[in-house]
Order: C-alpha cells, then sequence, then structure tokens
C-alpha cells in the first residue's frame, strides 16, 4: 500500500474511510471543532504541509465525523497521536478506533516502533478506548497549562496534568 493510502474500516453500522486532511476539508474541521477559537485545523493542515505531522479525516456517508493528528515534532513525546476529535452525533460507531489505527500505521511506516498519548485521568470515553487498542499508561505526567474541558464529563474540573500512555507497535 502507498504511504498514506485511505483505509477503509467496517465500523458497528457504517464503513469509515480514514485519510489525510486536504485544505478542501477545513471548513467541514472548523464546522466540527470543539475549540475553533484557538485555529486547531489550520494549524494542523500547514504542520502536516511541512511534514512535522499526519493530519487524519475520517469520513462516513460522504461526511467528516472525525479527525485526530500524529506529532513528529513534539516537544515531549516522539510521536504524539494527539486531537482524536469524533462529534457527538458520531460516537460509538467505531470512528475514534479507526482513526487511531490508521495513525498508527503512519507511525509505524515512518520508522517508530511505539507512539505515545497523553490523556486527562479522567477521560472516561477515550481511557477505555485506549486500553482496548493496546496503550498502557508509563506512569509518567505532563503538566497542562490550558486543560481539555471537552474531554471530561464536568467541563469545569479537567485536570491540570494528563497521564501519559504508550504503545509498541513492534506487534504489528
Ligand atoms: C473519545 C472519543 C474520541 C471516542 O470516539 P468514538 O468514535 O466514540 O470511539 P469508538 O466508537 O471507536 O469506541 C471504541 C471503544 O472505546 C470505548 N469507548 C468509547 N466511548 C466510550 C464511552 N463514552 N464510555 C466508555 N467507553 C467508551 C469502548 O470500549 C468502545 O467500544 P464499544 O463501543 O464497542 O464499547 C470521543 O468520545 C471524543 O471525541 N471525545 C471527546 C474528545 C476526547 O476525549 N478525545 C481524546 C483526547 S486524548
Amino acid at each position: 500500500m502507498s504511504e498514506s493510502a485511505p483505509m477503509t474500516f467496517v465500523g458497528d453500522d457504517v464503513v469509515i474511510t480514514v485519510r489525510r486532511a486536504v485544505a478542501s476539508d477545513l471548513d467541514a474541521l472548523i464546522a466540527l471543532d470543539p475549540r475553533p477559537e484557538i485555529g486547531l485545523p489550520a494549524r494542523r493542515l500547514a504542520e502536516q504541509e511541512a511534514g512535522t505531522g499526519i493530519f487524519a479525516v475520517a469520513e462516513a456517508n460522504g461526511e467528516v465525523v472525525g479527525s485526530g493528528f500524529l506529532d513528529f515534532n513534539d516537544e515531549e513525546l516522539n510521536p504524539e497521536l494527539k486531537n482524536l476529535w469524533v462529534p457527538p452525533a458520531h460516537r460509538r460507531h467505531g470512528v475514534g478506533s479507526a482513526v487511531w489505527r490508521w495513525l498508527e500505521e503512519r507511525a509505524a511506516e515512518a520508522g517508530h516502533q511505539q507512539v505515545f498519548l497523553a490523556v486527562d485521568p479522567q477521560n472516561f470515553r477515550a481511557i477505555p478506548l485506549f486500553l482496548e487498542l493496546g496503550y498502557s499508561p508509563t506512569g509518567d505526567h505532563l503538566i497542562m497549562e490550558t486543560p481539555d474541558s471537552y474531554q471530561v464529563l464536568e467541563p469545569n474540573q479537567p485536570s491540570s496534568y494528563h497521564a501519559i500512555y504508550r504503545k509498541s507497535l513492534l506487534a504489528g
């Protein structure tokens, strides 16, 4: 398969295609963005253009239903999977795991033997997903200057530190 070829996943009841984001996805990504004020989709597209990351989008029925980023240039974790986002209406159909698995393959393709992520320890949705995909906590943490309130059940109580998880890519 050629580098970053789109990949199709069959979710519970929907076919999900994951591929690199392109400029024409920007409007849809901005419309879905939980924090449009920080302009993350445009920044991630520019980073992909510069070759320091891969910006994944998931599509189902011709609609963008999720996104995530593989950062080769993070200061702390190398590489780091981050910014996984599935809008509430599209959750629990396998989109989040499809985006993550596609990005893990890109990391392996780039020669990495492991990947990292950092997650709010109160994130009751994402932690079961990461455990199911084979991640383990390293015991280390990152201090967050601006905690992500959209990750947790009580938006006024995001953690000021995130737990670091790691996955070996050697098992394929
Ligand atoms: C976390 C998130 C990406 C999951 O996306 P998703 O498309 O719903 O995930 P999937 O459908 O692939 O779920 C796969 C598995 O993860 C676990 N999971 C997902 N959502 C869950 C929830 N709300 N409660 C418990 N387990 C959950 C389950 O084991 C699920 O398998 P199942 O549906 O067969 O039980 C989504 O809820 C989201 O965008 N949350 C806000 C942003 C966020 O927290 N991002 C992660 C930051 S590190």
